[in-house]
C-alpha cells in the first residue's frame, strides 16, 4: 500500500478470537431482554429477488444501527459532563452496546439470507452538544430528540414489521430489536421524569425545549418521516420478507408524534403540540 494512503476498514461480524470474545458473549447474555433467535431461515420460502433486496435492506441497518452507537456514546459524554446519577450514565452506556449488539443481529440475518456481513467503516456521526444553551438543556434536547422522538418511531416501526412479517426468523430478528428499542424509546421520558422538578422551577428551560422542538420535528421529519421520490407500495412477497412499506413512512412519523411523542412530552410542560403545528426547518 502506497505510504500515507489510509487502510481501508472493514466492520464485520467477527469477533477478536481472545478471551474478550467470552467476556462479549457474557454481556450480549446477560443484556439481552428476550431469548435468541431459535429458529432457521428457509430460502424456499421467498423468490430469490426478494431475498436479494432483504439483504440489502438489512446491510443498510446494519450500517445504521452501528452508527446508532455513536449517538450514545456521545449522548453519555454529555450527561457526565453534568453529573447525572450513575444509573443514568450506565442506562445510556448500555443502550450505545445495544446498537452494537443490533449491527450483530443484522450481521446474522444478513449471513442467513446468503449474504456477507461487512460493511465500510466509514467516518462516524458525531454529536456535540448545543452550543446555544446551557449544559443542562442541551443533554435534554439530546435525549428527546434521540429517544422521545427518534427512538420511539423506531420502536412503532418494528411494532408493525413484527405484526406484518409472514418469516418466523425474521420476526425473531425483529423481536430482537424491538425488546431493546422499546427501553431506548422509554429512556427519554423516564429522564424527564427525573429532571420534573429541576423544569418546574425553570419554565424558562421549558419554552425553550418548545422552541427548539419547532427545528427538530421539521429536521427529523426530513430524516424519518419523507417518502422517496421512488417510494412504491410493497408486494405480497416483500411484506412476508419483513421489506418495509416506503409509502407508509410519513404515515407512521406523523402518527407517532401525534399520538405519543406530543403527549408524552406535555405531560413535562414542554408546548411540543404548538411546536409541531409551527414546526420550521429555520432553527431558533
Ligand atoms: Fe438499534
Ligand atoms: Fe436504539
Amino acid at each position: 500500500m502506497p505510504q500515507g494512503e489510509p487502510e481501508a476498514r472493514w466492520l464485520t461480524a467477527a469477533l477478536s478470537d481472545t478471551p474478550i470474545a467470552d467476556e462479549y458473549r457474557f454481556v450480549d447474555s446477560a443484556l439481552r431482554q428476550c431469548e435468541t433467535i431459535a429458529l432457521v431461515f428457509d430460502p424456499a420460502l421467498h423468490p430469490p429477488e426478494v431475498i436479494d433486496k432483504a439483504r440489502r435492506w438489512w446491510l443498510a441497518a446494519m450500517r445504521t444501527e452501528y452508527d446508532s452507537a455513536s449517538t450514545f456514546i456521545d449522548m453519555a459524554t454529555q450527561v457526565r459532563q453534568i453529573a447525572e446519577p450513575l444509573d443514568v450514565q450506565t442506562v445510556v452506556l448500555r443502550m450505545a452496546q445495544d446498537e452494537l449488539r443490533h449491527a450483530a443481529i443484522c450481521a446474522r440475518v444478513i449471513e442467513a439470507l446468503g449474504g456477507e456481513a461487512k460493511i465500510p467503516a466509514v467516518q462516524l456521526p458525531r454529536a456535540g452538544l448545543h452550543r446555544d444553551c446551557t449544559a443542562d438543556e442541551s443533554v435534554l434536547r439530546t435525549i428527546i430528540y434521540g429517544c422521545c422522538l427518534s427512538e420511539m418511531v423506531n420502536v412503532v416501526r418494528l411494532a408493525k414489521s413484527v405484526g406484518e412479517v409472514a418469516d418466523p426468523f425474521i420476526r425473531d430478528a425483529f423481536r430482537l430489536l424491538l425488546a431493546d428499542e422499546r427501553l431506548h424509546a422509554q429512556f427519554g421520558f423516564h429522564y424527564l421524569a427525573h429532571r420534573r422538578a429541576w423544569l418546574e422551577a425553570r419554565p424558562e428551560i421549558a419554552r425553550s425545549l418548545g422552541r427548539y422542538l419547532r427545528y427538530a420535528f421539521a429536521q427529523l421529519e426530513q430524516v424519518m418521516g419523507a417518502v422517496p421520490a421512488d417510494g412504491r407500495p410493497r408486494t405480497d412477497a416483500e411484506r412476508a420478507i419483513g421489506l418495509p412499506d416506503l409509502t407508509d413512512l410519513s404515515t407512521t412519523f406523523q402518527e407517532t408524534i401525534l399520538n405519543a411523542c406530543i403527549p408524552g412530552l406535555e405531560r413535562f410542560g414542554i408546548e411540543a403540540g404548538a411546536a409541531w403545528r409551527r414546526r420550521s426547518l429555520t432553527p431558533g
